[in-house]
């Protein structure tokens, strides 16, 4: 027999009925529990309460539960204190338990008054009758601790935001790559093109070369294959200019050179150097109807390459009829417009024509990459500018772009 067993046996000889420490019992008790006096004094604390709120028995008893658990004055959204003021009020007005929200109820760490730690707390208040259950003797309060699952809840949503964002940056790499790999294809083919054409020009030249005497070839033939080389060469510069520009705007890294410039004078000159493309498509040049003057801050380069663009196509689909432009300067706007004649845009083509590889038409295939819109769209955007069409399936259409 060990002395532990004696001892209870001596409880239970001496009571005759089964004995119990109840402060020891109830100090024990693995929850935790304090408890108040109706006016909220604590009168009592078990070891877990103790433990879980990180204070000691000999401070905070016979102190206000206010006093000893004020808000964390650095959390200013903090509503512990009025939040379980309510809830002992409550109990004492209707002598029944509540069970209150979960609460966020910041404890002061241990030695460092100035510091709070972060917790979530499920608090019940119950009432303590005495023997007639009239009169409320005490308030238990009992708190339960949950500041893991809360915060592993908070985790499981932070790691479920994550989730979708990754998904959402998934689907936009595996867009770019669609992309790229049809900017590849189409760009390939493309180049083919003028390459393959070049290189029937030269085959046909090196065999009639073989065939005859170098005498007998005229100077005029030699000229034409090389006018039609060059005009292949051209094509594929442009094409190569337009892929480089497709991988700056892509990059990020579309830079603009701005000068003070009039954009007048950039509109004639650019004109000017496109005379002998409309000359050689028979088609009379554009016609510049006004033009007002005008200072602004552009890169003359990227404006340049976007008036090209516009009137190339003005004079590809434009059918040969007149092609005219203006620059207005409106009351908040200056306002440049490229009018032609041609075949027009079908009204839900309008804005597409501005994306990357958009075609209006089937015949407008092999004719340019469908790029000159969407870069033209870019460096406009990139100067702050605004570009869209107006037209009309047979009867035109009119770019403008406008500056503000
Ligand atoms: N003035 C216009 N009239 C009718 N359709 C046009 C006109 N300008 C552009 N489009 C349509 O919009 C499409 C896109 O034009 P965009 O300039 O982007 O490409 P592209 O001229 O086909 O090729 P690129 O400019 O890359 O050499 C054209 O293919 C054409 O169908
Ligand atoms: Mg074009």
């Amino acid at each position: 027999m060990n002395t532990e067993n004696t001892h209870s046996s001596h409880h239970r000889l001496k009571k005759g009925a089964p004995v119990y420490d109840a402060k020891a019992i109830f100090e024990s008790t693995p929850a935790p529990y304090l408890i108040l006096t109706p006016e909220f004094i604590i009168t009592a604390v078990n070891d877990a309460y103790l433990h879980a709120t990180a204070t000691k028995r000999e401070e905070i008893l016979g102190r206000g539960i206010f006093e000893v658990f004020p808000d964390n004055p650095h959390d200013p959204k903090a509503t512990g204190v009025k939040n379980l003021s309510m809830s002992l009020k409550k109990v004492l007005a209707t002598k029944k338990p509540d069970r209150m929200a979960t609460q966020k109820y910041d404890i002061p760490v241990a030695g460092q008054p100035e510091s709070f730690e972060v917790r979530y707390w499920s608090p019940l208040n119950v009432p303590v009758f005495d023997e007639a259950r009239s009169k409320i003797l005490y308030l238990i309060h009992h708190v339960e601790d949950i500041t893991e699952k809360v915060l592993s809840k908070k985790h499981t949503d932070a790691i479920e935001a994550e989730i979708e964002e990754r998904k959402a940056i998934e689907t936009a790499l595996s867009e770019a790559v669609r992309d790229r790999e049809m900017f590849f294809s189409i760009a390939s083919h493309e180049l083919k093109n003028p390459l393959s054409v070049m290189n029937l020009q030269v085959q046909k030249q090196l065999r009639s070369l073989e065939r005859s005497n170098v005498e007998k070839i005229s100077i005029e033939e030699i000229k034409q294959t090389m006018e039609g080389i060059q005009k292949q060469t051209r094509k594929l510069v442009s094409l190569v200019d337009e892929m480089l520009d497709i991988s700056r705007i892509t990059s990020g890294k579309l830079e603009l050179n701005l000068k003070d410039v009039n954009l007048c004078d950039l509109i004639v000159e650019v004109v000017n150097r496109l005379i002998p493309q409309f000359e050689e498509a028979k088609v009379s040049p554009p016609s510049i109807e006004l033009c007002q003057e005008s200072k602004l801050l552009l890169d003359p380069i990227r404006i340049e390459q976007v008036l090209t663009n516009l009137l190339t196509n003005a004079l590809r689909y434009g059918e040969g009829k007149p092609i005219i432009i203006r620059l207005d300067s409106l009351e908040s706007e200056l306002r440049l417009s490229i009018k032609d004649h041609g075949m027009g845009i079908v009204k839900d083509m309008q804005d597409k024509i501005f994306n990357r590889f958009e075609r209006a038409t089937e015949t407008s295939k092999g004719k340019g990459l469908g790029l000159g819109l969407y870069i033209s769209k870019e460096i406009i955007k990139a100067h702050g500018g605004q570009i869209w069409v107006e037209s009309e399936p047979g009867k035109g259409s009119t770019f403008y772009v406008s500056f503000s």
